[in-house]
């Protein structure tokens, strides 16, 4: 097998929270001590249920997140400690897909300047470019060059939807992490948009880590995964070997509560 493209190694994240008990502090421990490595063109699942430290991972994984230890690795290279000088140069590697909230799109900005907005931060395009960029991503996520003008208020949630997708694959990154990319969204509308990100994968070649608590979303996207619980890995291996053979008893209880 070749070498991973995402090594997590030994990772954890405590968040100190002084509160105004006498105690003073509380320590909330999201992330301990896990790993887990990502090969190129795998679709690694990471699933648990609300609170077991999913988003805080993707945040680490993508130094959004100082961790309090253990390493990540992207193509080898140690990027744990980098500065933000020297993470920037791998920042287009890693995009994030979060959850459409309704609020992640500035709402003052365009389709075609929300489009254009990463091209010029990571230089992927000279400016007479930006016009055929746009429409060429525009088509890539099933909108059209029309679009460009629209607000995202004028816009559905699963075009909005689409918008964030396309500025994620506009720096042309190896590795997405998709936070729950389809959970705000309308029942009839996640399939396709899961639909977009398997076919995008294929075309790109891209490498996902994808983060859900919804097991339908599993089946259909991943093909390896890792369970968390309490902040920690319980069970990790192929997506039918886990799912279908639980080990532990909280995947268990996990695949029987939604079957
Ligand atoms: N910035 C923060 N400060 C303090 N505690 C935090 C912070 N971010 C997360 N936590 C806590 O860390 C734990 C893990 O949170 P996290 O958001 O990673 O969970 P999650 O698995 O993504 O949950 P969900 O499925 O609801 O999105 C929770 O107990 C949460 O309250
Ligand atoms: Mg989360």
């Amino acid at each position: 097998m070749s070498d991973p493209i995402l090594r997590v190694k030994n990772l954890s994240k405590h968040f100190i929270i002084t509160g105004s008990n006498i105690a003073g502090k509380t320590i909330i421990n999201a992330v301990r001590n896990i790993s887990f490595d990502i090969y190129e063109h795998d679709s690694f699942g990471l699933i648990g249920e609300s609170g077991s430290g999913k988003s805080t991972t993707a945040n680490l994984v993508l130094r959004l997140l100082e961790p309090s230890s253990g390493t990540i690795e992207i193509f080898g290279k140690d990027i744990t400690w980098l500065d933000e000088a020297g993470m920037r140069r791998h920042r287009k590697d890693i995009q994030i897909i979060f959850q459409q909230s309704g609020n992640s799109l500035d709402p003052k900005m365009t389709v075609g300047e929300l489009l254009m907005e990463p091209l010029k931060i990571h230089g992927i395009a000279g400016e007479k470019e930006y016009d055929k960029e746009t429409d060429r991503l525009l088509e890539m996520v099933g909108l059209t060059p029309k679009d460009k003008s629209k607000y995202p208020s004028q816009m559905s949630g699963g075009q909005n939807q689409r918008i964030i997708i396309a500025r994620a694959i506009a720096v042309r990154p190896r590795i997405i992490v998709c936070d729950e990319p389809v959970a705000s969204l309308d029942v009839s509308v996640q399939g396709q948009i899961l639909n977009l990100l398997m076919d995008l994968k294929e075309e790109l070649g891209l490498t996902y880590l994808f983060i859900t608590h919804d097991l339908k979303v599993v089946r259909h996207i991943c093909s390896r995964i890792a369970v968390m619980y309490n902040g920690e890995i319980v069970e990790m291996g192929e997506m039918r070997e886990v799912l279908e053979k639980p080990r532990g008893d909280y995947t268990k209880l996990l695949v029987e509560s939604i079957l």
